[in-house]
């Protein structure tokens, strides 16, 4: 990843997807004014309109397109102009019904919604690069551009014949041989020994159990094809301007089949797409989850801190479980404070104006049904007054010295039917842990196993469940050097290909650890497993034998009454933790809160009381404490120096208002 100048250019930009081609002319003017009002400067433009660029396949009608840019440029709005491949016209599918994707199921799906295409297939692949070039070839030098955004959030899969061919020549590159294959498959279970490559396959719907090696590399396999669907469409964005940064925008969740950090490598920005899914306080800790994610891939791909971009959020209601949920008051700035104080270089929404139909009518947006008189437009409005005045802060790198490890094809992999448990979830026992240091108000990064770990004194690793023998040495040096390591349950049981390692659990970890497990004890949904000390595990546990630790916590009742839960290990200058439980999260924040105070780290703010989260960014010897009161109540901070938003100097302490947000920047020490 290369970071190009227009996103270290010291400000903090603003603005989301605007769609003009869904108004008239007149909008687009009463638009670009209430932009204009906001101070937004950057707007992505063109997300879903391939229909209205090319209304027959050759026919191009782009003048509607050149308007836009103009008019955007004439009032100093910037624009981040997207490839529409992610929706392609009905007369695609009519002209090639065989580039329609096909379920695990075999059903094939039509044209009615978007992203319905196999991006396996040539036909659809040929469409794409054809549209991308003619908007490269007209705006690559458009004053307008800043920035390129291909596709909008790749993730879609097919098991059509297509996608098998492609998938066989994956597998042909990966794995060198069939012979090869079989072994990482481990075929000689259930007889699947492969023959001929011609019998090896997507994974279709089948009897009983799936293979778990075929599975994983499947996964594997889409987010590699998705990758260079993306590549192709920016190499020849980057032939016509090499200039111009090129991105594509992230989506989070455990159904996407990319593997983020890898693609961090081929994008000139990560941009994210956030969108919590819950009501309660759980929103302020998915927010913090989501920015240090997008942090540690921007890191991934340029190996040192690199700025990333909040690319799409929801301005007012979210999709919560059965509704949408209307953001209080206050809650849209906060939110997107937290994606700036975590290193966003700005903030952007999905959308800008509310659409009169269409399958995201009641989205929300910027501009609602009800038009601009609005409080939502009101907030948006101060908040482009904030940001304007946090530019100071973008040169401020977020201090953090305890890491999680985060790793896609665990995720995948703890999915796979056949496991000891149901609902097991790499992501889910990241987010528990990321939770536990948030609550603890110690600043975290997530980072991809192989990444650099200097400044990093405590890494954990959750359910960190493949372990390729590179992830062992990383590790293993990691805490020869002196680096203190946590691991907890499911971690480094089986290898690269998902195959098991032998003698005894978490096989790559045992010795670092001091541990052995001998066997699994699932937890029931409703079942606890009670610890000394008061508190209680939930979701597995675990015969652990000491092999050199010491046990912290042990278990209470039950057939493993007396047995270790929690385990401590001294390797050279290291304490290795291992956890074989899901503590409940008062003992996990306190666990990690003690595995840190013993690795030398304490919280961001200590004087921050319950409900602030506190981020510090610091750049040499200048920083910056960004304060987000997630509580009802005024709250007061001990601090010197000057705030940021309000202009005022603090003398002794700062207050942040009910639900408000504070930035100091610090007095140099
Ligand atoms: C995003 C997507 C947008 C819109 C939004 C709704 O994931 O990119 O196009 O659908 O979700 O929340």
């Amino acid at each position: 990843m290369t970071t190009k100048g227009l996103w270290i250019d010291g400000r903090l930009r603003y603005g989301g997807d605007w769609n003009p081609e869904q108004w008239p002319p007149e909008v687009w003017h009463d638009d670009v004014a209430l932009m204009r009002a906001a101070g937004v400067d950057l707007v992505t433009v063109g997300v879903f309109a391939w229909s209205r660029l090319e209304p027959a396949p050759g026919r191009y009608t782009l003048d509607w397109l050149d308007r836009v840019l103009d008019l955007l440029h004439d009032n100093g709005i910037q624009v981040a102009l997207a490839t529409p491949t992610a929706s392609p016209p009905p007369w695609f599918t009519s002209a090639h019904p065989g580039a329609m994707p096909v379920t695990a199921d075999g059903v094939r799906l039509h044209h009615g919604s978007r992203d319905t295409y196999c991006a396996a297939a040539p036909a659809y692949r040929a469409a794409a690069r054809g549209i991308a070039q003619v908007l490269a070839t007209r705006y690559a030098h458009h004053p307008a551009l800043a920035l390129w955004r291909v596709h909008n959030e790749y993730g879609t899969t097919c098991h059509c014949a297509h996608a098998e061919a492609a998938f066989r020549r994956w597998l042909r590159e990966r794995h060198g041989s069939l012979d090869a294959l079989n072994d990482a498959w481990v075929t000689s279970f259930w007889g699947q020994h492969y023959a001929d490559w011609a019998q090896v396959g997507a994974p279709r719907a089948t009897q009983y159990l799936a293979n778990p090696g075929q599975l994983l590399d499947f996964r594997r396999f889409w987010s590699d094809t998705l990758l260079c669907a993306y590549t192709e469409q920016r190499d020849l964005l980057r032939a016509a301007n090499p200039a111009v940064p090129i991105t594509t925008n992230y989506v989070l969740g455990d159904w996407v089949p990319v593997d983020h950090a890898r693609w961090a490598r081929e994008v000139d920005l990560v941009a994210v797409d956030h969108y919590p899914s819950r009501v309660d306080g759980g929103a302020e800790e998915q927010t913090a989850l989501a920015a240090d994610l997008a942090r540690g891939w921007a890191r991934h791909g340029a190996g040192r801190p690199a700025p990333w971009l909040l690319m799409e959020s929801a301005p007012n209601q979210i999709h919560v479980p059965g509704r949408m949920h209307t953001k209080e008051p206050g809650r849209m700035t906060r939110h997107s404070l937290a994606h700036v104080a975590r290193g966003s270089a700005g903030v952007m929404f999905f959308q800008w104006r509310a659409p009169a139909g269409g399958a995201e009518r009641f989205h929300s947006a910027v501009v609602s049904h009800a038009g601009a008189d609005t409080r939502v437009f009101r907030e948006a409005t101060r908040l482009g007054a904030a940001l304007g005045r946090l530019a100071e802060t973008t040169p401020g790198r977020v201090q953090a010295a305890v890491a999680i490890a985060y790793d896609a094809a665990s995720g995948w992999a703890l999915r796979h039917p056949g496991m000891p448990r149901d609902g097991l979830d790499h992501p889910g026992e990241v987010a528990a842990a990321h939770r536990a240091l948030w609550h603890a108000g110690i600043t975290t990064d997530l980072i991809t196993p192989g990444d650099p770990l200097d400044g990093c004194r405590l890494l954990v690793l959750p359910a960190l469940y493949l372990a390729a023998d590179a992830t062992v040495d990383w590790v293993r040096r990691h805490v020869h050097a002196g680096g203190h390591l946590l691991v907890t349950w499911l971690s480094g049981v089986a290898d690269t290909h998902a195959r098991i390692r032998l003698g005894g659990y978490p096989g790559a970890y045992r010795d670092l650890l001091g541990v052995r497990v001998e066997e699994f004890h699932p937890l029931a949904d409703d079942e606890r497993a009670p610890l000394t000390g008061g508190g209680t595990g939930r979701i597995w546990s675990e015969t652990v034998h000491l092999t050199g630790a010491e046990t912290v916590t042990g278990y209470l009742g039950g057939v493993l009454d007396g047995r270790p839960a929690i385990t401590r290990h001294r390797v050279g200058d290291a304490h290795t933790w291992y956890v074989s439980t899901r503590p409940d999260q008062d003992t996990y924040r306190r666990l990690l809160t003690d595995a840190a105070r013993l690795a030398g780290v304490e919280a961001t703010c200590p004087a921050a009381p319950p409900g602030v989260e506190a981020v510090r960014r610091r750049d040499g010897d200048q920083s910056w404490l960004f304060l987000l009161n997630h509580t009802d109540r005024t709250q007061r901070v001990p601090a010197t120096g000057h705030e940021l938003l309000t202009g005022e100097p603090v003398t002794d302490a700062v207050t942040v208002a009910p639900g408000g947000v504070a930035v100091l920047r610090e007095a140099r020490r």
